[in-house]
């Protein structure tokens, strides 16, 4: 959306620099105008022409606008509906969860292998769902909450999270690299949310590596801009299907392989897009892979 003060600096310009050659083809023509009638014919169709342009970049440029406007109104309608649905549907998905746990603890012992192997089933459906949930609020809430801009330490980000995961796996051993004092100007919350997902999957993609190793660096992008890294040498992914790597809901490895919900590279193409910032990725099977992203 462009913001209604550079709007109004865009339209001022516009309609001066239209005044401008105006006044300046105009003075050309009362210059000329003893001289030739020929050329003051000219010059008047060339005023003529000119002012036309003008009145129809003009209004173009106000049907954008409106066109700007309506799609903003919907992307936020439809973010607040995709916000209310995900979080109503956790009470009864929780009522769900509680009632079958307390069946299995209640009936369990008189229940067949059959009957209780059922409710378990429910029991992970229903967690998993709660998951598929928790991960689509994250999502709409990048979109919905108010941004900063401020120094964010990403080096120190990157290491807090990976730290974090080696908390709750300590029997992996996995070697990460942390380029020390990476800094970017962004949203705290949101650029850790977007490491958390990055250092994630990486972490999670090389869970079947005996020697794992995962590596967060600097770099630049096609443009000399700075960009950042995260690197992995897991289990990497077929490249020829790479553009649905970003899209809610994509996977590339089946579940039974790496679990997962699919939401949290969307959530991280959303928060670098806010950013104004670009994301793209490499990658083959069985060879790593490698995100890269700017932050505008
Ligand atoms: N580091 C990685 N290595 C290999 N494949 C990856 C990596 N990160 C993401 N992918 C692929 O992109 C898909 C989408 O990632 P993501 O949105 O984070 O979902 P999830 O982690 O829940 O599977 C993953 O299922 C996987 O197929
Ligand atoms: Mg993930």
């Amino acid at each position: 959306m462009i913001e209604r003060r550079r709007r109004r600096q865009s339209h001022v310009t516009i309609h001066l620099t239209g005044v401008l050659g105006l006044l300046i083809v105009g003075t050309t023509g009362v210059a000329v105008y003893r001289y030739s009638a020929y050329l003051t014919a000219v010059i008047a169709a060339s005023v003529l022409l000119m002012a036309a342009s003008h009145v129809l970049l003009a209004r173009a440029i106000r049907r954008h606008e409106l066109i700007e406007h309506a799609l903003h109104d919907t992307n936020r309608e439809l973010e607040s509906f995709s916000y209310s649905v995900s979080h109503d549907l956790r009470a009864p998905l929780r009522s769900i969860d509680g009632f079958s746990q307390a069946l299995v603890e209640d009936a369990g012992p008189t229940l067949d292998e059959r009957s209780r192997s059922h409710l378990e089933r429910i029991r992970s459906a229903t967690q998993r769902m709660g998951r598929l949930i928790d991960d689509l609020l994250a999502l709409s809430r990048v979109t919905r909450a108010e941004m900063k801009r401020e120094r964010v330490d990403v080096s120190e980000i990157a290491t807090q999270v990976a730290a974090e995961l080696a908390r709750h796996a300590p029997a992996r051993a996995v070697a990460v690299t942390i380029a020390p004092g990476l800094t970017a100007t962004g949203d705290p919350q949101l650029v850790r949310l977007a490491l958390q997902n990055l250092i994630e999957n990486a972490w999670k993609f090389t869970s079947r590596r005996a020697q794992a190793s995962i590596e967060v660096g600097p770099t630049k992008d096609a443009h000399g801009e700075p960009a950042f890294f995260v690197r992995d040498n897991g289990a990497g992914y077929d490249p020829s299907v790479a553009t649905k790597l970003f899209g809610p809901f994509q996977r590339l490895h089946p579940a039974s392989d790496f679990p997962g919900t699919g939401i949290g590279l969307a959530t991280v193409k959303r928060i670098v897009h806010r950013h104004g910032g670009r994301i793209w990725a490499e990658g083959k099977i069985d060879a790593g892979a490698c995100f890269y992203f700017t932050l505008g």
